[in-house]
């Protein structure tokens, strides 16, 4: 007997612009999303991503919130998914960063973090100019949440339509 996934509840304040109210639309068959995956699913040019949590099933923004890599390529451990691009780190529990990137930048509250590397690497700064200075001013935002609903076999995700 298949027991029937909980969904994560969306962390105060982060529920995505538009999402409030909107249609609940099928997005996946329960049974494609065991725990620990993620999925990618698109409603026209909306990527969204859906994650098996400890937490339960949580639906966000395909793109992270650092420069917009796909984070259904990244990695999922408890609820904490790692960015394939600059490694940073997210808490899908609490919408909050966990590791800034590689490049550093400000954090969601504006406070700046410098260039770091994985241990045993050193960070790469770059040359001064604007490039640098895009990335001291890119902000990593809190994650934005999609309300998320189990229908008999499907997950379904109320995202804001045209
Ligand atoms: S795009 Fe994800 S950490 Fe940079």
């Amino acid at each position: 007997m298949t027991t029937t996934p909980i969904v994560a509840p969306i962390p105060r304040g982060l529920t995505a612009i538009g999402a409030t109210g909107a249609a609940f639309l099928p997005a996946l068959a329960v049974a494609e999303l065991p725990p620990g995956a993620m999925r990618r699913v698109t409603f026209d040019d909306l990527d969204v991503l859906l994650a098996h949590t400890s937490n339960g099933i949580a639906a966000i923004d395909d793109r992270c919130p650092h420069m917009s890599a796909p984070l259904s390529i990244g990695r999922l451990d408890g609820c904490i998914v790692d960015c394939p691009l600059h490694s940073g780190q997210f808490d899908l529990a609490s919408g909050e960063p966990t590791r800034m990137p590689t490049t550093g930048g400000l954090d969601a509250d504006g406070f700046y973090h410098p260039v770091w590397a994985p241990e045993g690497r050193e960070p790469k700064p770059d040359p001064p100019g604007l490039k640098a200075e895009a990335r001291r001013f890119t902000r990593v935002r809190r994650l934005r949440y999609y309300p998320v609903r189990i229908t008999g076999d499907d997950i379904e995700v109320a995202v804001p339509r045209a």
